[in-house]
């Protein structure tokens, strides 16, 4: 069978990255065209991926008749119309998170999806394809911890990466749209429902630059379900010791905990200060295996014709949440759905 052939559009922190995944690690899918905004990006992806035509328009990139696929990883703003117009120029579509950046172009953009049936869509919810998060999901089907009810989520980015995030903070949506979507997706997926209120509480501790977005560094969210299940979640991007990322989903008959060390690997290190066990730095050390799974789930899609599991209503729906959680902290008071 012909290869998948892919163009991605978006080559920054996280698209240079799936850009490798398709062209280097991904049997069966090849690299064709590369789409950015940014000169500097398109002079490395030259020399890393010379096969690869380049588009600094992405209007342009939708005229490539060599193309089955568009990889989207631009800013979070553009995700709906640029997954709109992939879906009407023919194409299968993956999206990174968020979905969008407010509830109605999310709506919107689950009607034209609706439209294209024929062609998939996929959302990039990476967690799910994670390993451990996988594990457990299918331990709670299987009735390992009786009835989910209580889904507790830390989601911390290290203070490291600070930059980026106040960069990134005139499109990012907010803490709860940027970071803690992935906890809110876990939650509806591991408690299997969705919720009726959520109340919200932050501050900007360490700097100031979020509130002037209306944003914070620190933020906590409290969501009760329609089936009973509660979520408590806490989202943070001044972690001192690293990347890190635990759940912990407590049911009737046991409980199942994710990381709750987020360590780096099984070394210990034995030294004057005592015992140390280092951190995982970022997303792509944390999740490199997920987005590779992600990756390769979305070519079997293709090519297999049919949706993947996580759904664009997944990200409605987790847009909503996050949009209702900003609310709630914003305003300070709880949000009914
Ligand atoms: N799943 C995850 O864990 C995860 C992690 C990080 C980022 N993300 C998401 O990935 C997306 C990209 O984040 P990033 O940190 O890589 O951003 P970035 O700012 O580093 O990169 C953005 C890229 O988009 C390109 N771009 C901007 N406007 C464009 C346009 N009109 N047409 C084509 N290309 C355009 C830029 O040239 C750049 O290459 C965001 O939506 C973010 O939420 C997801």
């Amino acid at each position: 069978m012909e290869n998948i052939r892919i163009g991605i559009a978006g080559l920054g922190r996280l698209g240079y990255r799936h850009a490798e995944n398709i062209a280097f690690k991904t049997p069966g899918a090849e690299l064709v065209a590369v789409c950015s905004v940014t000169g500097r990006e398109l002079e490395r992806a030259a020399i890393d991926f010379p096969r690869a035509t380049a588009y600094t328009d992405y209007a342009a990139l939708l005229t490539d008749q060599s193309l089955d696929a568009i990889f989207i990883s631009t800013p979070s703003d553009l995700h709906c119309r640029q997954i709109e117009a992939a879906l009407g120029a023919g194409f299968h579509v993956f999206s990174e998170k968020p979905l969008g950046v407010n509830v109605p172009e999310c709506e919107h953009v689950e009607l034209v999806v609706a439209q294209h049936p024929n062609q998939v869509f996929m959302l990039g919810f990476m967690r799910r394809y994670d390993e451990s998060y996988a594990y457990a999901k299918q331990q709670i089907d299987a009735g390992k911890i009786g009835t989910p009810f209580l889904v507790r989520a830390y989601g911390l980015d290290p203070e490291a990466l600070i930059e980026g995030a106040i960069r990134f903070a005139p499109t990012s949506g907010g803490i709860f749209l940027d970071m803690a979507i992935h906890d809110i997706d876990l939650a509806n997926w591991f408690l299997g429902g969705q919720p009726d209120s959520v109340y919200a509480i932050g501050g900007s501790f360490v700097h100031s630059e979020f509130a002037e977005f209306g944003d914070c560094d620190n933020a906590c969210a409290m969501l009760q379900y329609r089936n009973g299940g509660m979520a408590l979640l806490y989202a943070g991007r001044t972690a001192a010791h690293g990347y890190h990322i635990e759940t912990e989903i407590i049911g009737s008959k046991g409980a199942l905990r994710i990381s709750p060390v987020p360590q780096k690997n099984l070394v210990q290190v034995y030294g004057a200060g005592g015992v140390m066990q280092e951190c995982v730095g970022g997303f792509f050390e944390r999740f490199e295996d997920a987005y590779l799974n992600e990756l390769h789930e979305f070519v079997r899609c293709i090519r297999e014709e049919r949706q993947p599991e996580v759904k664009v209503e997944d990200g409605t729906l987790a847009t909503r949440i996050a949009f209702a959680a900003t609310e709630a902290y914003r305003e300070k008071k709880i949000v009914r759905f």
